[in-house]
């Protein structure tokens, strides 16, 4: 049994759609927790949309006690690799205990960041998981554009959280260069959106040269 954590995917407010504090039942941060966890955030969905598969190096951005983390270990092992960011020290030790305890121990780097940084290395991630944490950011365009190249070439990010942060999620994605490639409505009260760096517009032609008049 875990130990006991005030909200289970995250300390600030509610993890699940439904704005519910996980674990009715009071018994802590427990398999109760994640089954609830899994039924209102449908983790699968967010897996599929990303692409993600065995061998996959995936930054997991504020990922709190884990209750995600555990899925996109899961979904990258053989091979890949998870960096699990969080501005928050004790929920990490957490999130360390669960992967130790599920046996992705070795699959997940537990990583305290500052607020305002991505702290990952450049061109190293097939994917940057944001679930449930842009609307922490005091600048989420800035954040955005930081992480941008920590994204090995075709990399994608995903930006998942409740509906009402869609707009100011996309807006920032874009402003920092990204475009939407796809997203996904199939999750109650959430969106689920899939970037990629947006390619640089191509450069406009010379002008032509000045003719040479003649002698
Ligand atoms: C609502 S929880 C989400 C946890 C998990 N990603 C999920 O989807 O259930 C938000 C987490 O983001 C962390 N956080 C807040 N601001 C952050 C930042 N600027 N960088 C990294 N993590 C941050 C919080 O400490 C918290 O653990």
């Amino acid at each position: 049994m875990l130990a006991a954590l005030p909200f289970a995917g995250c300390k600030g407010e509610p993890s699940n759609a439904a704005g519910k504090a996980p674990d009715p039942s009071g018994a802590g941060d427990g398999e109760g927790d994640q089954a609830l966890f899994d039924r209102d955030r449908q983790p699968q969905v967010i897996i599929e949309a990303l692409g993600l598969a065995p061998g996959k190096h995936v930054a997991d951005i504020g990922a709190g006690t884990g209750l995600l983390t555990i899925h996109v270990a899961r979904a990258v092992t053989p091979g890949g690799r998870v960096v699990a960011t969080d501005i928050d020290g004790a929920v990490l030790d957490y999130l360390h205990t669960r992967m130790m305890a599920a046996g992705y121990d070795h699959v997940v780097e537990g990583r305290v960041v500052p607020p305002t940084e991505p702290g990952l290395e450049p061109a190293e991630f097939d994917a940057i998981l944001l679930a449930q944490v842009d609307h922490y950011f005091d600048d989420r365009t800035a954040w955005l554009k930081k992480a941008a190249p920590a994204l090995k070439p075709g990399g994608r990010l995903a930006i998942a959280n409740r509906l009402h942060h869609r707009a100011a999620a996309v807006a920032a994605a874009e402003a920092a260069g990204f475009k939407l490639v796809t997203e996904v409505a199939d999750i109650p009260g959430q969106f689920v959106a899939v970037f990629e760096v947006a390619q640089p517009s191509p450069a406009p032609p010379p002008p032509p040269a000045p003719s040479k008049g003649s002698p």
